[in-house]
């Protein structure tokens, strides 16, 4: 399998007021091309700051981040990054919200159209097209923050938390559509959540972390099919697998897990 993302041997020290704070000590981890990596574990052990170092956004202290086999020096169109606060431009239309990350490219007006009425359709937005953010709900807001990443079309999709403030049915909406997107357009997909359901839900890979300092706990294969059903939720399989991440989450232990 071609690797995406390579994280190798990452280290993050923060300088701190007496010395220093190890919040990554040091991760390897490689995501497949396509692959839908999932990463969970406890509050504080390093997933944004490894997240935001695929993105560009955070220098590693040591060790590498490569992205299609070079170096990350930045952000690039080649990723899409989404948080759970994503700050739309309140006097700008969920259609102009979509397109002010293509402004930045030479794209004809008429195309840079064409591409966020796409990407505003996928994520089930087209009616809302000229409506402004304060006229949307929570979960229509972040339809829009998604898809103003989808419409850059980048390779890789870095989300941390993207659903973490939203109510659970609409959670489920827009995890379902997530899929659907992804396994139309196969992206590459590093997705954080402290929800253990959506984890394994989502994931080919689920990575759990532990802390002090951050580092890969264990990695679990979701082996189930997709598409991902409603039905594959209430399974007995999905149960064990949400079981295991959930001890490998809550009772770092080993010795705890359950075999
Ligand atoms: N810029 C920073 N300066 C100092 N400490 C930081 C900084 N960013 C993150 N940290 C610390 O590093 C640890 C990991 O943070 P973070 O990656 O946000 O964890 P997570 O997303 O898993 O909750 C936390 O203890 C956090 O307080
Ligand atoms: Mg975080």
């Amino acid at each position: 399998m071609t690797h995406k993302i390579s994280f190798r041997d990452v280290v993050k020290t923060f300088p701190m007021k007496n010395g220093t704070f190890d919040a990554l000590g040091g991760v390897s981890l490689d995501i497949g091309e396509r692959e839908f990596v999932t990463v969970v574990g406890p509050s504080g052990c390093g997933k944004s700051t490894l997240l935001s170092m695929a993105a560009g956004l955070v220098e590693p202290t040591s060790g590498d981040v490569v992205v299609d086999g070079r170096p990350v020096t930045g952000p690039g169109p080649d990723r899409g990054v989404i948080f759970q606060q994503y700050a739309l431009f309140p006097w700008l239309t969920v259609r102009r919200n979509v397109e002010f990350g293509l402004q930045l490219t030479s794209m004809p007006a008429k195309e840079r159209k064409a591409r966020a009425d796409h990407a505003i359709e996928l994520v089930g937005l087209t009616d809302f097209a000229d409506a402004l953010p304060k006229t949307l709900s929570g979960g229509m807001k972040q339809r829009c923050a998604i898809a103003r990443a989808y419409a850059v079309d980048p390779e890789v999709l870095l989300m941390d938390e993207p659903f973490g403030a939203l109510d659970a049915l609409t959670r489920v909406q827009l995890q379902d559509q997530l899929l659907d997107t992804w396994s139309k357009e196969r992206r590459t997909v590093m997705f954080i959540t402290h929800d253990v359901e959506e984890a394994v839900y989502l994931a080919n890979r689920v990575v759990v972390m532990a802390a002090r300092p951050g580092r890969v706990h264990s990695v679990v294969d979701v082996d189930l099919p997709y598409p991902r059903t409603e039905e594959m939720r209430l399974s007995p399989e999905f149960a064990e697998l949400r079981n295991r991440v959930w001890y490998s989450v809550y009772h770092q232990d080993p010795a705890a897990a359950p075999a």
